[in-house]
């Protein structure tokens, strides 16, 4: 099978049943993301977002129907196989074949852990009933080792909206409005996903370093975000076509182009989150605290000063002070002295 290896990546142009059982090891892929073609005979969705046609690389191949939920069960038996066991799958899918997807996955050892919707900016046009402009994405792992799941990837938990809610819970959240991008006078895949939602779950599920597959690498979008982050990426696409065209593009792309484009999530303040209070942390606490209330600031200013100093959550450290002066509250507004001052 014909392969072409570039930034320590190997790209195969070959059919990924027979690609992945000749060409990759067990548990060898620390993460896959992959969007299987939808099995649509004649879908035109991609007119929608890539206006000028021209640019469209001819020659995707497609899956008939009848044969989708054999050639599903066949790719993720191969998919499950490849994954590290504590690795992650994310599969995008449409609604029309989903249920082959599904049933392909219950037929194997893969835990789901969400079923993520994908909400994007517009939909293929209809008049009489609703307009569609959704995909499915399966978000499952292979059990038997620790899967990644970096939470503060991107926003860390102190982090709040203008409207005071969570940053990194609205993150996380199952629905994502991630639009279409356009990409006028690029030479492009039919249906590519979008940067923007390859890096989401390449930044959640997986290192600087590890091993990324995609099945079906159509435009590359897949291997391309991952090599942007400093990942490897491996896979497969069936058109010479098609496999050629990117190829030529990936040649021109430099690892780690994408990871100055990152937002800096604010971690610092909860790295020490859950850890255990020694008697010198205690002691240096109160010290502290004490200081900062003699320069005039109020109890609650103080939590907050000294949670971005200590790098622990407000709750914690209320707890702490309380551990501090087991005489506050009601015994210390008695009047009761404690090594704290100003209760
Ligand atoms: C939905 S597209 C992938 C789009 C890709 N995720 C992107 O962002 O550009 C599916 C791709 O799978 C390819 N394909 C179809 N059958 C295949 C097979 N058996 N093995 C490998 N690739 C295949 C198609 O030619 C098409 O390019």
């Amino acid at each position: 099978m014909k392969s072409v290896t570039i930034c320590n990546s190997t790209f195969y142009n070959g059919d990924c049943i027979s690609g992945a059982a000749g060409q990759i090891p067990d548990n060898s892929l620390d993460l896959i993301i992959t969007d299987p073609p939808y099995g649509i005979n004649g879908d035109n969705l991609h007119r929608h977002y890539n206006r000028n046609e021209e640019f469209v690389v001819d020659g995707y191949v497609e899956i008939p129907r009848a044969e989708y939920a054999g050639f599903s069960r066949q790719w993720i038996r191969q998919a499950e196989r490849v994954l590290r066991p504590g690795g992650s799958i994310y599969i995008v899918s449409g609604y029309t074949n989903l249920v082959d997807i599904l049933n392909a996955l219950r037929q194997t050892g893969l835990r789901e852990i969400n079923h993520i919707i994908w909400k994007y900016n517009f939909g293929v046009f209809t008049r009489r009933k609703y307009v569609s402009s959704h995909y499915h994405i399966l978000f499952y792992e292979k059990p038997g080792g620790r899967r990644i799941f970096n939470l503060e990837s991107r926003f860390g938990l102190g982090e709040k909206t203008g409207e005071g809610r969570s940053c990194n819970n609205a993150d996380r959240e199952d629905v994502w409005f991630i639009n279409r991008e356009y990409k006028p006078g690029r030479i492009k895949n039919k249906n590519e996903l979008p940067l923007r939602l390859l890096t989401k779950m390449i930044q959640y599920s997986s290192n600087e370093g590890d091993m990324v597959g995609d099945f079906f690498l159509g435009g590359f979008s897949t291997a391309r975000a991952a090599i942007g982050l400093n990942r490897r990426a491996t896979g497969f696409e069936l058109s010479g076509p098609v496999y050629d065209a990117m190829i030529r593009e990936m040649e021109t792309i430099t690892p780690g182009y994408l990871l100055p484009t990152l937002r800096s999530p604010a971690i610092n303040q909860t790295k020490n989150r859950g850890r255990t209070w020694t008697s010198e942390d205690l002691a240096s606490l109160t010290r502290r605290y004490n200081t900062l209330r003699a320069q005039g600031a109020t109890r609650q200013q103080v939590i907050a000063e000294l949670g971005e100093e200590l790098g622990r959550g407000r709750w914690g450290i209320t707890k702490a002070l309380k551990k501090c002066d087991p005489g506050s509250g009601k015994k210390a507004r008695k009047g009761r002295s404690s090594g704290l001052s100003g209760q």
